[in-house]
């Protein structure tokens, strides 16, 4: 029987629908949340992704403090806009678009970036707290995909995950999300990646399989335990002369051959990808909400 398909528009609407009522509820208290988004350059995939993130925060009602800066904008320039919104007080997250143009140096400017407002949650501060297991910022690509588990009714406790895909953006934060001892964790992890032997068998295995290699269509039927979950994190743009934009989004998952195996399956585009700028309001909501609940300890970083 083929799989259900998980609708990540749908889950990522009900997400946003929760957090309008505490967006409500904070600015019943004064607070408005506030998101300060840094582009530097004209990257068009930067620009589209975005614009898709100002477009959401102004639909939730939140404050903005975006900064487009031109491409030849200095890395002491930047730093500098960094702790403006760093002391902005109606601020309470930041996110610099990756990548940076090649004379800034990324690590630097991740760095500048306060710890309690890295709604991004790529600081070796938010990294550490996620390892250990305290109240952090979850990069949001992972957090998207473990609410989208939950969301769909997909039990983790005991469960054996595969993920292909090792990146501190998505395998590495979701490796360790789902194996803590909580509600939306307690499953065991299988972390694959290049130089993973007998890739297919360990696929094989999992209960919920998790490909975010970015290499298209590589995971195939032969890969997927029957009735497997399988969600599919990669795109990777495909020239086609068809489309109006020249070309199409495409997965890690031969999604027309797994679904045919699998009980749940996300298609590319509207799995995953709606979820991460969801998680991005979250983060944001979550970091205004911290300073209603203890504004000292916010301000000296301590929240
Ligand atoms: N939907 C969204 O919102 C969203 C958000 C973020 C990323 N993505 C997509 O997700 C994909 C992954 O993103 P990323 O930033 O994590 O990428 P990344 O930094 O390039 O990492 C890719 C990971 O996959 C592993 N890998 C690549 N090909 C493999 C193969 N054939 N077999 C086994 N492992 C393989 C790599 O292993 P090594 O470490 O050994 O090189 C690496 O760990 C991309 O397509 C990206 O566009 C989507």
């Amino acid at each position: 029987m083929a799989a259900r398909i998980i609708d990540g528009k749908a889950v990522a609407e009900e997400i946003r629908r929760e957090l309008a009522a505490r967006v409500e509820e904070l600015k019943r208290s004064g607070i408005v949340p506030g998101l300060g988004v840094i582009l530097v350059g004209e990257d068009p995939a930067s620009v589209s992704y975005v614009t898709g993130k100002e477009r959401a925060c102004r639909e939730m009602g939140f404050h903005s403090g975006n900064r487009h800066l031109p491409a030849s904008t200095s890395e002491e320039e930047l730093l500098s806009q960094v702790r403006e919104l760093n002391e902005d007080p109606r601020i309470h997250g930041i996110l610099v678009q990756l990548p940076l143009p090649a004379h800034i140096d990324a690590e630097r400017v991740l760095l500048s970036i306060s710890p309690e407002k890295d709604v991004d949650g790529l600081h070796p501060v938010s990294v550490g707290r996620l390892v250990l297991g305290q109240p952090t910022f979850v990069p949001c690509t992972a957090h998207g995909i473990v609410k989208l588990l939950v969301k769909s009714g997909v039990r983790l406790d005991g469960a054996h995950v595969v993920i292909v895909g090792r990146s501190n953006l998505v395998g590495r934060p979701l490796a360790n999300l789902l194996t803590q001892r909580s509600s939306e964790g307690n499953a065991t992890v299988t972390l694959c990646h290049t130089h993973t032997r007998n890739l297919a068998e360990h696929a094989a295995r999992a209960d919920i399989l998790i490909a975010a290699s970015g290499s298209p269509r590589m995971i195939t039927p032969e890969m997927v335990k029957a009735g497997a979950v399988v969600i599919d994190v990669g795109v990777t743009r495909v020239e086609d002369p068809a489309k109006k934009k020249g070309f199409r989004l495409v997965g890690d998952v031969d999604f027309d051959a797994v679904k045919e195996k699998a009980s749940l399956i996300t298609p590319v585009p509207g799995g995953v990808g709606p979820l991460t700028i969801t998680m991005l309001l979250y983060n944001t909501v979550e970091s205004a909400e911290r300073r209603v609940a203890d504004p000292a300890a916010a301000a000296k970083g301590r929240a």
